[in-house]
């Protein structure tokens, strides 16, 4: 049995100060991955999906919430092998993914989305299809990733879907209030990769664990300009640290104090005990997925027509 080292278990004492017995589940979850976890995947096709040929959880077995067009499938089944994921009919995530993602349900048909932190594509094929918005801008600044994000969004032939490479500071300047919805899956130290049996030396560090943090205040800060009067902020990692989640909204919001974090009502039983404000957690240790975190946040005002969108953003379609 892998031993954990001092900075997982001093996280793991925080995270859980109450009980050392969820400590110990906890890192084990870390330290032990699961054999199989149970994936899901959304049904990208524009049209009506057959769902013949995977296994898919039965519906007793869903929590009511879940839309429509996504499934939980049995834990066995590797999505990748199949013919519907060549086809672009199915794109697969994990179920914490899913969890973090379905924050952004209570928007209601967003005329326009922005998703800050694209690559691979799972956030913008979520919103796309879940939330059907006009059109969204799909933004991916490290270059060597926006090839795959463009490969997987073109597959399933979804519409309205644009791809973008820009700087969070860059789009802040050229679409200030643009958009009724900006998506923050934001890079972070990925702790809940150990989960799924993936190696990654220096999650639990202290100057990664900063970094990171400081990076997201600032994605959060510029994604939150593109937002217009009334309209929202989704917030999601894959990581544990208090820093990089309930921290990074905490000192976002003291210097944007016309964003409220609000309630998703179908995530209370996840509602994160060390945020004064309403944000959630996913643990590898209590449900099938491999964990993460997520923030809804709505900013003050009326919602209004958008001004246009500038020519260049719209540049480069998927279809
Ligand atoms: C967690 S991943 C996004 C996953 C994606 N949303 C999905 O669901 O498939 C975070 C992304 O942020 C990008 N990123 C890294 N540094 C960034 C920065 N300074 N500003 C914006 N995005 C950044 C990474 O390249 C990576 O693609």
């Amino acid at each position: 049995m892998p031993e954990p080292t001092n900075l997982m278990r001093k996280q793991a004492a925080r995270l859980f100060p109450d009980s050392e017995e969820e400590q110990a589940q906890f890192l084990n979850s870390l330290l032990v991955p699961a054999k199989e976890r149970q994936s899901a995947v959304i049904w990208t096709s524009a049209d009506a999906p057959t769902k013949d040929g995977l296994d898919i959880l039965p519906e007793k077995d869903l929590p009511s919430w879940l839309p429509e067009r996504i499934s939980f499938l049995a834990p066995q089944v590797r999505v990748g092998k199949t013919s519907l994921f060549e086809s672009g009919a199915i794109y697969p995530m994990d179920v914490s993914s899913i969890f973090t993602a379905s924050a952004m349900l209570p928007v209601k048909a967003p005329r326009r989305v922005l998703d800050m932190c694209a690559a691979p594509g799972g956030k913008t094929l979520f919103a796309s299809v879940v939330l059907v918005p006009g059109l969204v801008v799909s933004n991916e600044v490290i270059g060597k990733r926006l090839g795959i994000l463009r490969h997987n969004l073109k597959k399933t032939g979804r519409p309205n879907l644009y791809t973008q490479s820009l700087d969070p500071a860059e789009l802040a300047s050229v679409a200030p209030e643009r958009f009724d919805l900006a998506i923050v899956d934001a890079p972070c130290s990925g702790q809940s990769l150990l989960a799924k049996g993936i190696d990654n030396p220096g999650c639990f560090h202290p100057n990664i664990i900063k970094g990171n943090a400081k990076r997201q205040i600032r994605i959060l800060s510029k994604s939150s300009e593109c937002v217009a009067p009334g309209g929202y902020l989704f917030y999601s990692t894959c990581t544990f640290a208090r820093q990089e989640n309930e921290g990074a909204i905490e000192k976002f919001l003291k210097k944007h104090d016309d964003f409220t974090p609000i309630e998703v009502p179908h995530l209370s039983e996840f509602e994160s005990e060390l945020s004064e404000f309403r944000s959630y957690r996913i643990y590898p240790h209590r449900e099938t997925g491999s964990g993460g975190f997520t923030c809804l946040l709505k900013k003050n005002g009326e919602s209004k027509d958008l001004p246009e969108l500038p020519e260049a953003l719209v540049q480069y379609p998927t279809i």
